[in-house]
This record gives structure tokens, C-alpha cells and sequence, in this order.
């Protein structure tokens, strides 16, 4: 029986407002969307979820709005089973909410309002010094305060923990902050943003990873969607190509598979045979609608990697 892990997450948790549409206003203009759909977000909210029906004790250490989105996001934790205990409210604030806009072809436009996110500090860490130091592994996001990811990265790295950075989204960074990082893992569109570089086809990817390697950090895996995944480290790298899936919406799909990989990492599979099994796990999550509820359980899909893993 695999070894269970325990993930703690120091992100964001978000309220996802998704509208599905066939158009985008104009300036002025008011036009019908086709459906909406209301649900719990977050790209560290849903990294958490991810990994909690992957089958990880998971700790989530965040902060919350004092609106009724708040304590509804503290018991959607709660009823996952993820440690809420490093949940807090902050006074006076909104929470994070996320107005998302879906295509017909499934791909996904997100503004993101940080609300309390913007609000977890160093303090909230040093709270949190304790179970953090349980952990097998700590992962981060970018919808946080940046000097907070970078503090929290330090302290991964005193404890020996292994830390994963998603740096999401894409913002200008202090790279040298980072250089201690076990694992960071943008996807295209954001190492094409950190890097200046272009990073659509696998090649490109490599060229990007580079950069981020010669800061110092250890592994990068780039997702590509529908191209599946690069590793790289200093001295080779690693394409991991995507499952077909019938994708209706791509959102929360990185997440799914941060949130995965971390479990599957944890439970001791080569990082490759890891990856591969994050790549299914996110194409997946694309099959049906929202965020954390498009997510597969574990048992659901421990069925489909028994009938896909062999492609
Ligand atoms: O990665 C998807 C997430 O991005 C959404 O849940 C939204 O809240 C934003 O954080």
C-alpha cells in the first residue's frame, strides 16, 4: 500500500463566478451568456482539493473574506477533510473572488480580485510553523502576497521539506528568491510571460526551462494542455505527452494537476511515471464543468488509469 502524504498548502481560495458564453460584450454592449455556474476556487484552494481525493492528509493555511463567502469556504475544507485549522478570516475584507468567462471550446478567460488572499503574511506562516514542518511537501501559488511565497519557500527549504511553486498567474518575480525550489511548474502561457520567451511547442518549453534552471532550482515541469508536460532539469529533459480527453472546460485543469502530482510524488513513483499520471489526472478534470467539483476521485480515477494507462 502506497505511503499517504501530507500536503500543506499556503495559497489562495477564491469564489469562482463561471459564465458560459458564445460571445464577449463590447464596450456598452449587454449581451446574454448561455449558463453560470457558482463554486469554491482558488488556485491553492483547489491544488488542495485536488490532492485530498488523491488521498493526502492535506493542511491548508489561508485567509478568507468576512462576507458570507468566507466561513462557506472554511466548511467546503472542513467536508473535503482538509485541515481548515490555518483558515482565517480577515476583517474588513472581501474574499477572493474570480469572475470566469468560458468558451465553447472549453478554454477560459479568469479575473481574479485577491480580496483576503492579499492579506496572508509571514505571521500567518509562523502560525503555521508547526504543521508546516509535518509535511512531506508545501505548495504554493502566485495569487498570494509574493514576499509570502518567497518566506514560506526559505522556511521549506531550512526544514528540508520539498517545496512545488506554480506561479500562477504570471507576474514579474525575484527569481533568486526562488533558487532553493524543489519543483516550479508554470504552464505556457506563464513561463512565456516570467521568461519573455516563447514556450507553445515542446523546443520553446525547453529554451524557458532553461532559464529558470540556471536560477538555481532544481526541476521545472512546463504544462503544455493538449501537449502534455516537459521536465527539465540541469541536464536532460523529458516531453510527457497528454491523454485525449473531450475537454467542455479547461479551468482548474493546472491545478488538478499540481495538486495530484504533489500525492502522487509523495506516495514514492518515479517522477515521471508521477507526471504521467498528473497529465491524466488534469486532462480529466476537463471532461465536466467548474473547478474543484470537475475533480475525479480517487477511486474513480485509479478505474481510468487502469483502462488508459497502457496508451
Ligand atoms: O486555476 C483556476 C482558478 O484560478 C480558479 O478557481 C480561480 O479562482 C482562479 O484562482
Amino acid at each position: 500500500m502506497a505511503k499517504r502524504p501530507r500536503i500543506a498548502v499556503v495559497g489562495s481560495a477564491n469564489i469562482d463566478l463561471t459564465t458560459f458564453t458564445d460571445k464577449f460584450p463590447k464596450p456598452g454592449e449587454t449581451i446574454f451568456g448561455q449558463k453560470f455556474d457558482l463554486g469554491f476556487g482558488g488556485k491553492g484552494a483547489n491544488q488542495a482539493v485536488a490532492a485530498r481525493l488523491c488521498g493526502a492528509d492535506v493542511f491548508m493555511v489561508a485567509r478568507v473574506g468576512s462576507d458570507l463567502f468566507g466561513p462557506a469556504t472554511i466548511e467546503n475544507f472542513r467536508k473535503l477533510g482538509i485541515d481548515a485549522t490555518h483558515v482565517k478570516q480577515a476583517q474588513g475584507v472581501s474574499s477572493g473572488v474570480a469572475p470566469i468567462f468560458v468558451d465553447p471550446g472549453g478554454q477560459n478567460r479568469i479575473l481574479v480580485v485577491k480580496g483576503a488572499n492579499d492579506t496572508l503574511g509571514l505571521k500567518d506562516v509562523d502560525a503555521a510553523a508547526d504543521i508546516l514542518k509535518s509535511a512531506d511537501c508545501i505548495v504554493l501559488q502566485f495569487e498570494i502576497p509574493l514576499e509570502t511565497v518567497y518566506y514560506t519557500v526559505a522556511f521549506a527549504h531550512k526544514h528540508g521539506i520539498r517545496c512545488i511553486v506554480n506561479p500562477a498567474p504570471a507576474q514579474s518575480i525575484d527569481i533568486k528568491q526562488l533558487s532553493n525550489l524543489d519543483y516550479f511548474v508554470p504552464n505556457e502561457s506563464e513561463a512565456e510571460t516570467i521568461t519573455g520567451l516563447p514556450a507553445s511547442t515542446v523546443d520553446q518549453a525547453k529554451q524557458c526551462a532553461q532559464q529558470f534552471l540556471s536560477s538555481g532550482i532544481k526541476r521545472v515541469i512546463i504544462t503544455l494542455g493538449a501537449n502534455g508536460s516537459l521536465i527539465a532539469g540541469r541536464d536532460q529533459s523529458d516531453h510527457v505527452p497528454a491523454f485525449e480527453v473531450s475537454s467542455i472546460d479547461s479551468t482548474g485543469a493546472g491545478d488538478a494537476f499540481i495538486g495530484s502530482f504533489a500525492v502522487f510524488l509523495g506516495e514514492g513513483l518515479p517522477e515521471k511515471e508521477a507526471v504521467r499520471r498528473a497529465n491524466l489526472y488534469a486532462g480529466l478534470s476537463t471532461t465536466s464543468v467548474g473547478t474543484q467539483k470537475s475533480f475525479y476521485s480517487r477511486e474513480k480515477f485509479d478505474a481510468e488509469w487502469a483502462t488508459r494507462s497502457r496508451e
